[in-house]
């Protein structure tokens, strides 16, 4: 059955210009979009997506991080959604992301990079209903 999954194209490589290379990866693997948009999150805004982190040493600067500029966040579909998508971007730290992974073709360190995908299924449900309403999601069938 096709579930979905969430997505974050990050500030590190939308100023690297290559939110298309990563979009043609992410269909060429097989997802549908179901929903995107360019925006810029406010600190307020990226606190509250990253709160699970809030107690890590790292969330501070994750959340500069993730307001420094504009991001891309994606709806996705596909069977497997959530395993899969986490499959393609590859490990936290593109050092150890295997070849061919979003993250070891365009991430530059385990802060910066590129690219966030949900971890469950519950998770992907509630990240996409922080950036989309159901309305604005629009199935390619
Ligand atoms: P992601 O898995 O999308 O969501 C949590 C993010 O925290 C992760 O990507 C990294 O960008 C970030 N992160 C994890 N570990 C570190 C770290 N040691 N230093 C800075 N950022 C980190």
């Amino acid at each position: 059955m096709s579930n979905r999954t969430f997505a974050i194209i990050k500030p590190d490589a939308v100023r690297k210009n290559v939110i298309g290379e990563i979009i043609a990866t992410i269909t060429k693997a097989g997802f549908k979009v179901l929903a995107f948009q360019k925006m810029k999150l406010t600190p307020e805004q990226a606190g509250a997506f990253y709160e699970v982190h809030k107690e890590r040493p790292f969330y501070g600067e994750l959340v500069n991080f993730m307001c420094s500029g504009p991001i891309v966040p994606i709806a996705l579909e596909k069977e497997n959604a959530v395993a899969d998508f986490r499959a393609l971007i590859g490990a936290t730290d593109p050092a150890e992301a295997a070849e061919g992974t979003i993250r070891k073709m365009f991430a530059s360190s385990k802060g910066e990079n590129a690219i966030h995908g949900s971890d469950s299924d519950e998770n992907a449900k509630n990240e996409i209903a922080f950036f989309f309403t159901e309305s604005s999601i629009i199935s390619s069938k």
